[in-house]
This record gives C-alpha cells, structure tokens and sequence, in this order.
C-alpha cells in the first residue's frame, strides 16, 4: 500500500525510515530519497509517526 502516491512511497519504506529515526515527515521524504509535492500524504506520514512514538512510550512504561 502506497502512502504517497505522488512519489511511490509505500507504507513499508515510510515505517522503516520512521524506524530508523525519522521523527517528522521531511525526514522520511529524505530518507527515501524523495520530495513533497502535493503533500495529502503528510497527515498520514505525521499519524504513522505518532503511533510509533506512542508505541514506544508505551513499551517504557
Ligand atoms: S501524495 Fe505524497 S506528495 Fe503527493
């Protein structure tokens, strides 16, 4: 499943950048060597990286 169409990514690529430090969605466009266009996938990008964040406050508590 795609999470932004304009550029291809998917939702796999985005999880793993989010994995591997991203923490706003700029940085998931870099990391997978990407640009914003439109930018309608952005609110699901900032969704995905809240519930990383949350999943992860919630395994230290
Ligand atoms: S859907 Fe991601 S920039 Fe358009």
């Amino acid at each position: 499943m795609y999470v932004c169409n304009c550029n291809g990514i998917r939702e796999r690529e985005a999880r793993a950048a989010i994995d591997a430090g991203a923490t706003k969605p700029a940085e998931i466009f870099r990391r997978c060597q990407a640009h914003p266009r439109c930018a309608k996938c952005v609110c699901d990008m900032r969704r995905m990286i809240e519930e990383t964040r949350d999943a992860l406050r919630f395994a230290a508590e």
